[in-house]
């Protein structure tokens, strides 16, 4: 397979970088070729504008997009690397979903959410979160964050199978962080081929 990794962080010596690069090592050992996208290097501008509202479903579409959808029809599987922040997505990586996956070109809100315009391909996001599994969990975080980005956002991508490895404890001791980067080798090595969507029947009247 050819694997896109997007990377937001704009330090180079950051965690979140070291993850991509353990997940992308995984990856060549596994045989695939590797592709990394750094938002920050790239200087990837992720303000929505009204350009990107008149481009909507348009031959047309501002340049850096064009250049971002091309990224991603080269990829069999996709991997996003971003450090948890406020529970969400950082900006970069927010911007990079919102202006990139477009109206028209990866959904159309037409039918089943999990019916993406795109073609399935398999999906992962690698997320460096400071907190503890154990409290993410007792909070609620895991289940939110799944139910948010697993059955939300990238059914529209078309990402199949998909999956979210939540980092937790990111920031705590050395061995800890050690722990967490051979699990994205880990990610990287046993990466499964993308699978075709059975698409939901139609609702019933
Ligand atoms: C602005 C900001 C917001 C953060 N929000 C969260 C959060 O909501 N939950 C969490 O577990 N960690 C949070 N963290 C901690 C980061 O996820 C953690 O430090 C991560 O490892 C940062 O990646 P890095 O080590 O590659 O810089 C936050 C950190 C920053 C700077």
């Amino acid at each position: 397979m050819h694997i896109l990794t997007v990377i937001d962080h704009p330090n180079p010596a950051s965690f979140s970088h070291a993850i991509a690069a353990r997940f992308m090592d995984g990856g060549r050992a596994a045989g695939h070729t590797v592709e990394a996208a750094d938002l920050h290097a790239e200087g990837f501008n992720p303000l929505w504008t009204q350009a990107d509202i008149e481009a909507e479903g348009a031959a047309a579409l501002p340049a850096d997009i064009r250049a971002e959808q091309d990224r991603i029809a080269r990829a069999d599987a996709i991997s996003l690397v971003f450090p948890l922040f406020w529970w969400g997505m950082p900006s970069m990586m927010k911007g990079w979903v919102d202006r990139v996956w477009s109206w028209g070109w990866a959904y159309d809100q037409l039918s089943d959410p999990d019916v993406s315009l795109q073609r399935p391909r398999s999906g992962i996001l690698l997320i460096p979160a400071g907190t503890r599994s154990d409290e993410m969990e007792a909070e609620g975080y895991t289940d939110a964050l799944s139910t948010l980005w697993m059955n939300g956002t990238f059914g529209y991508f078309g990402l199949a199978p998909r999956r979210i490895e939540l980092l937790c404890g990111s920031t705590g001791s050395d061995s800890r962080r050690a722990t967490l980067l051979d699990r994205a080798y880990h990610a990287g090595l046993t990466l499964p081929p993308a699978k075709a969507i059975t698409p939901s029947p139609p609702p019933v009247p």
